[in-house]
């Protein structure tokens, strides 16, 4: 099994072009269900879930191909509307094409995807906006079955803002019969890409961007040609490794809106940062200092980055507060960061970070995508040697790390 190797102790110096996002990637490729035809979409990052999700496709009868950042997808001639357990417990984002397969077949049998290492993350917002507009669900030896669904506009409330019910939902109101009004809906940028890609193929959206859609249903959709927006947790990451190691990045092609909430803690822990059109320049300080965080939905703090910034605060000046509303159980990678040496005191979704002056290189295991990127940060700024075990997280999620990394001095290699 593949790790990495990290030398730390080197400040990251240089421009880092960040690639497109993962989260806004897979519901467009979900969505490309809606219309038969071949969709084009470029800036798709090279990663595995993006891997994963055109297995689902194909599986269903798409054709999916890659050149370089470009996929293509032609969905003529899906002819199955089963998406398996074996692919869905390896990517949970699998259940975007529930909705999809519903609307375009009136039939679907999605594998329901089980909890993962956050704790149980739940489905039943995306199934109870299913059943509220007409779907009638079964669970059948843990598949999620729809027959002879005819999807019909309805007002649907979400009690908790919720990414996926909010991409999901929208999937089925765009070619439902009647008008569809969604309230308290998930505004994270990756929500209202995926409605703007669906609007330029004729879906008729308004509110997007709001907590609140109010959705016509159109009778079919033209096929999608769109650009995969930049990945905002890959940018933010790298815009902690700036903070952590005291180095200086330029991140290329990212819009700083989608990432001002961790920008603005990253310049509280004391980084200077420039912001321009198309990219944002981290300068960090010689050693940070504490924060406070707690996790919102967007345009709150990204639970997507609560593990990288635990990382910061492991070597801050004083102690740092941080709380995870969003996912409580996410906390795998606080005992790994301990093996390094930081001080971080767990009491239910709260870290009371105490920041060590300096943390040290040892052996730690990577338990999720993000917790990887917390130890892959904190190998940046320990003293010595950090062995990463079990990076196939890592690959789930961001684009060609190690080179990126190298490229702005780190030292830092894939090991067999
Ligand atoms: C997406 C992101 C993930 C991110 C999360 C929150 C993708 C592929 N993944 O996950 O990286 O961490 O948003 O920003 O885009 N909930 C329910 N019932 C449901 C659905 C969700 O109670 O049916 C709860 C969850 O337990 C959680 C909260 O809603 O507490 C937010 O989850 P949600 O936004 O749905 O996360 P995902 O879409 O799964």
């Amino acid at each position: 099994m593949d790790k990495l190797l990290i030398t730390g102790g080197r400040p990251l110096h240089g421009a880092v072009p960040i690639s497109g996002a993962k989260n806004a990637a897979l519901p467009v490729m979900a969505a490309t269900l809606l219309a038969p035809g071949v969709h084009r979409l470029r800036n798709v990052p090279r990663l595995r879930d993006t891997r994963t999700f055109a297995k689902v496709l194909e599986l269903l009868g798409a054709k999916v191909s890659f050149d370089g950042n470009l996929c293509s997808i032609d969905s003529t001639g899906v002819n199955s509307v089963e998406a398996p357990y074996e692919l869905v417990k390896t990517m949970r984002a699998s259940i975007y094409v529930l909705a999809p397969l519903l609307a375009r077949f009136g039939a679907a049998r999605v594998s329901l995807p089980g909890g993962c290492a956050w704790g149980p993350r739940p489905v039943n917002l995306h199934l109870a906006g299913l059943q509220a507009m007409g779907a009638a669900l079964d669970i059948d030896h843990g598949y999620i079955v729809g027959r002879n669904v005819k999807l019909k506009g309805a007002r649907f409330g979400f009690d908790v803002v919720s990414v996926g019910a909010t991409a999901q939902l929208m999937m089925a109101a765009v070619l439902a019969e009647g008008t569809t009004v969604l309230e308290n809906v998930a505004v994270e940028p990756d929500v209202t890409a995926l409605g703007d890609v669906l609007v330029a193929c004729g879906a008729r959206i308004e509110g997007l961007g709001t907590r609140q859609l109010t959705i016509q249903g159109v009778t079919a959709l033209r096929p999608i040609d769109t650009t995969i927006i930049p990945d905002r947790i890959e940018a933010a990451t790298f815009a902690a490794a700036a903070a952590m190691t005291g180095g200086c990045l330029k991140l290329e092609r990212v819009v700083a809106a989608h990432f001002e909430a961790a920008l603005r803690k990253l310049e509280e822990a004391g980084s200077t940062i420039e912001r321009a059109i198309d990219a944002v320049t981290v300068t960090g300080p010689a050693r940070p200092k504490a924060v406070n965080v707690v996790t919102q939905p967007f345009p709150g703090f990204a639970t997507d980055m609560q593990a990288q910034m635990i990382a910061v605060c492991a070597i801050a000046d004083g102690t740092s507060v941080i709380e995870d509303t969003v996912y409580l159980d996410r906390f795998t990678h606080v005992p790994e960061l301990a093996r390094m040496g930081a001080s971080i005191e767990l009491k239910g979704n709260v870290a009371v970070v105490k920041g060590v002056e300096r943390l040290s290189g040892a052996q730690v295991m990577a338990t999720d995508l993000r917790a990887s990127a917390s130890l892959v940060l904190a190998g940046l700024a320990a003293q010595g040697e950090t062995l990463i075990d079990r990076i196939y997280h890592l690959d789930r999620g961001y684009e060609a790390l190690e080179q990126k990394l190298g490229a702005l001095g780190a030292r830092i290699q894939r090991v067999n």
